[in-house]
């Protein structure tokens, strides 16, 4: 079945002709009820979509579009650990990390694997793990490149300080620099390097861990592979590079790279922020999966934003959409974003090999509120085309007893109301303005909150993210969960160096 050949896509091209002199602020303000009802919560995080380009016969005609894509049915597949990923043939089976699943074996190999990376963490924490010279380990450096970094990146930051007593680098790029950095900080007799790829095959990772290696090997006295650890699907890989059995920590074969960070991946989370601050993401998370398991599609938060992405990119041409986060711990959100979206929906082809007669993945970018309100906003204000933004904020901000907090706050209010209303949402003024300085607005946004920045949140988040995906990737009838696209790059990479 071609989806755009469906009776619900079609209807939806009809009513999205009908749309052509929506305005937002008419229907903001000539329905008072829209801001309440088109409110809705997961696992405490609440979205606002009245914002947004859309009636309630946009929705009745979505979740069609949704029922005739078999969304449900995906859905209890990707949950079974089914292989949806089915040029790779295994399950994208992220959410077993997270809630056991029925197959007890599974369950038993993940509680083993998340307790032993838990356990090595909190021995680094209380200053137990001691380096070849007897000296505890004090600092982390933790290479890795793509969801092996971004996602414990983001976590790790999102948390705030770190509240251990070790010092954490997270290095991924090639460019020496980023290690230089780490190591001058460092001192060898004290120090641990973690290589995290899923692969153990990963050119950035390993030549960042070779010099790693080679600067504890320089150290006079240390024992460099007694500094050295691993976290892998591949640990006999990691073990021929040099890493000891007894530092080598696993995960499933089945956890993609940008899925990883709710496994033994997210062992620089647990550094930072300890064993607890882990369970907690996991339990954030798990809470939204399984709001998008049991809750109606009219309230299913996850099933709304992902038809919501499609309804932009295939019925109103968006190419670009953004991701603002008004807080300044969620300033890797949108990186983390990127990889999350256009590496799994940046496809062009269906399951099936199928070339796609619409469009997929727009381009995902943004940056920090309220640093990007100086920066692009102009764009997305007056620019040609319009790009729906998420803000994503934390309610707690809006009644801090930190002014600057409450500034943030109603700064990103007072941006998503800008693109939504433009001139229509400032008290008039009497004078006319000049063409140069009208905000026209109409331009949609989806306001996000969570209840307060900490670890179950931002896991709750982090899944909500995750099934949107996953919902566009089943709207669009593709494969969400591969990424071939990036290979080209390697193996091209190889030919050179061999020429
Ligand atoms: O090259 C892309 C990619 O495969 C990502 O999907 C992945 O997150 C990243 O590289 C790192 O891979 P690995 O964890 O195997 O080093």
């Amino acid at each position: 079945m071609t989806l755009t050949k469906t009776a619900p896509w079609q209807a939806l091209q009809r009513h999205r002709e009908t749309l052509s002199s929506f305005r937002l602020d008419a229907a903001l303000r000539g329905d008072p009820a829209r801001a309440r009802s088109w409110r809705f919560e997961a696992a405490g995080i609440e979205a606002d979509l009245s914002r947004n380009l859309a009636t309630d016969e946009t929705w009745r005609l979505l979740l069609a579009l949704a029922d005739a894509a078999q969304l449900a049915r995906w859905r209890e597949r990707l949950f079974a650990g089914e292989p949806i990923n089915n040029t790779e043939g295994r399950p994208a089976w992220h959410t077993a990390l997270r809630a056991a699943p029925a197959d007890s074996g599974v369950a038993r190999a993940v509680g083993e694997q998340r307790s032993r990376m838990l356990d090595f963490a909190e021995r680094l924490r209380s200053r137990q793990v001691k380096g070849s010279t007897g000296k505890p380990i004090e600092t982390v450096i933790c290479i890795g490149i793509g969801g092996s970094d971004l996602g414990p990146r983001l976590v790790t930051t999102a948390l705030g300080e770190a509240s251990g007593p070790i010092r954490l680098h997270l290095v991924s790029n090639i460019d020496p620099v980023e290690l230089d950095v780490a190591l001058a900080e460092a001192a060898p007799e004290s120090t641990l390097v973690v290589a995290i790829s899923k692969s153990f095959t990963t050119l950035e990772t390993l030549e960042n861990a070779r010099a790693a290696l080679a600067w504890l090997q320089r150290a006079p006295g240390v024992d460099a592979r007694r500094h050295l650890a691993a976290v892998t699907a591949q640990p006999e890989r990691a073990q021929a590079f040099g890493v000891d059995a007894s530092m080598v920590y696993t995960f499933a074969e089945w956890v993609g790279g940008r899925y990883s960070l709710w496994s033994a991946c997210g062992l620089p989370i647990a550094v930072a922020h300890g064993a607890a601050a882990f369970d907690d993401l996991l339990r954030g998370a798990a809470a939204l999966d399984r709001h998008f398991i049991e809750a109606p599609p009219a309230g299913n938060l996850p099933l709304l934003l992902g038809a919501l992405g499609v309804w932009y990119v295939n019925f109103w041409g968006c190419r670009s959409r953004a991701v603002m986060p008004y807080a300044q711990r969620l300033r890797h959100l949108p990186a983390y974003l990127q990889q999350l979206e256009m590496e799994s929906n940046g496809k062009r082809v269906d399951r099936d090999g199928r070339l796609l007669d619409h469009d997929t993945s727009p381009v995902v970018w943004g940056e920090a509120g309220t640093t990007a309100q100086h920066s692009v906003f102009q764009f997305l204000h007056q620019g040609t085309f319009f790009s729906p933004v998420d803000f994503v904020t934390a309610a707690g901000f809006e009644s801090s007893a930190a002014p600057r907090e409450r500034l943030l706050y109603a700064n990103a209010l007072a941006q998503a109301d800008a693109l939504a209303l433009g001139e229509a949402a400032l008290k008039p003024s009497g004078s006319a303005k000049p063409a140069y300085a009208v905000v026209p607005g109409n331009r949609p946004s989806t306001f996000i909150t969570l209840p307060r920045i900490d670890a179950f949140s931002v896991g709750a988040l982090l899944a909500l993210y995750e099934h949107r995906t996953f919902v566009q990737g089943v709207l669009w009838q593709i494969n969400s969960f591969d990424q071939w696209g990036v290979e080209i790059g390697k193996q091209l990479l190889k030919q050179r160096l061999a020429d």
